[in-house]
């Protein structure tokens, strides 16, 4: 191809390529030339002219708010007003992984083998099926959802990093049905087809629809208790209870030394569990001591019976994958720490305990408590955030 094959000089082509960026960015924010950058749609919407050495218009982080802001322009993310969701951002990062960085050659020989019980293949289809997709789903009811109505940028940071980890979820359940060549469409199309799973995602999806639906805004009292029910409906129940049967009964064989890798990837995914579950009860903690109003009693009322609810359907499914006892699992254990589970949201959320269960999987503790492991595929010591104080 010659110099000017396209029939116009680099300097040119370059100068036009600026100028489409610039008009995708013009239409992305909804800014127009003549107001320069003071007409964004996130923040202050006046339409004057303003005195770009004015330093007046710098940021105060005090007037930051999570919701409903209207005083801060959102794409500035210092000063920081919100340390801890900054913390959170931080944490996430110290904690990457990728799932292929995981060996699966045992797991591989051993789902080969006929040393698994149907029981056990039964338990480890089912939680593959279930997480496959929910993964999905709590990533698309971030962006779809959550995202445009956080109007704080520190909060947001953290948005973003938890939308890529949720890509790196359901990348490890391609990873682990390639690997192990399973039927692709049973896997991703339990949701469809198995009636515990479709359940527990169904409630999970009314939720995303009632943000989504034309008109919504978080601007009204209902409008905004509706987006506290889609905060506690994936940040408590979905990363804090529907998820906590499955961790348990996959590293239930990885303590076994069965299905290793596809143990280490859960618990992988576990620790970026307690981070996502931990920043959300802290933004809706947030939200509410911004906005008193809006949590009254009996929308408290209702996030208590959502709760329970959703203790109902991870019961059931925990039955479904455990018709039988398993590696000294049954469904009767599963209820206590389902139980037991909820009643540490309900901790969390500063409201009354529900049931009084206790723990019977101690053990569990010991999985978030690590600080330090062997890296797995390196031999060196990785040094990874310490989860102890985080909520499980
Ligand atoms: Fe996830
Ligand atoms: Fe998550």
């Amino acid at each position: 191809m010659g110099r000017h094959a396209l029939g116009v000089p680099p300097k040119k082509r370059m100068q036009k390529k600026f100028a489409d960026a610039l008009s995708l960015l013009y239409s992305v924010f909804s800014i127009t030339k003549t107001t320069h950058f003071t007409t964004m749609s996130c923040c202050n919407a006046s339409t004057t002219r303003p005195d770009l050495h004015d330093l007046s218009k710098r940021i105060n982080p005090e007037e930051k708010r999570l919701v409903n802001c209207k005083q801060v322009d959102v794409n500035q993310l210092m000063p920081l007003k919100y340390q801890w969701a900054w913390e959170y951002y931080i944490k996430g990062c110290a904690n990457h992984w990728m799932p292929n960085e995981v060996p699966m050659q045992s797991d591989i020989e051993l789902w080969k083998s006929n040393r698994l019980t149907t029981q056990e293949r039964h338990v480890i289809m089912r939680n593959l099926g279930f997480f496959s997709t929910a993964e999905s789903l709590v990533g698309n009811n971030i962006v779809l959802a959550i995202f445009k109505h956080i109007t704080n940028p520190e909060a947001r940071q953290y948005l973003l990093r938890q939308a890529f980890e949720e890509a790196i979820h359901t990348h490890t359940f391609q990873y682990i049905v390639e690997s192990l060549s399973l039927d692709q469409r049973e896997v991703f199309n339990m949701y469809h087809e198995v009636n515990s799973i479709h359940d527990k995602d169904a409630f999970e999806m009314t939720l995303t629809s009632a943000i989504m639906e034309e008109g919504f805004s978080t601007e009204t009292t209902e409008g905004l208790q509706t987006f506290l029910k889609n905060l506690v409906g994936f940040y408590v129940i979905m990363e804090g209870v529907f998820f906590y049967s499955g961790f348990v009964m996959l590293l239930s064989f990885k303590r076994q030394n069965k299905m290793i890798g596809v143990g280490q990837q859960f618990e992988y995914i576990m620790r970026d569990e307690s981070i996502h579950l931990n920043f959300g009860i802290d933004l809706i903690n947030g939200i509410r001591s911004e906005n008193p109003e809006a949590w009254t009693p009996q929308l408290e009322q209702e996030v208590r019976e959502m709760i329970k609810k959703a203790v109902e359907l991870e019961v059931a499914y925990a039955e479904d994958c455990m018709p039988r006892g398993i590696l000294g699992l049954n469904a009767t254990l599963f209820r206590d720490y389902v139980q037991y589970i909820a009643d540490r949201r309900f901790d969390r959320l500063n409201m009354p305990l529900e049931y009084g269960s206790k723990n019977p999987f101690p053990w569990m503790s010991e999985v978030t408590d690590l600080s330090k492991e062997q890296n797995f595929f390196e031999r060196k010591v990785t040094e990874y955030q310490k989860a102890a104080s985080l909520e499980w």
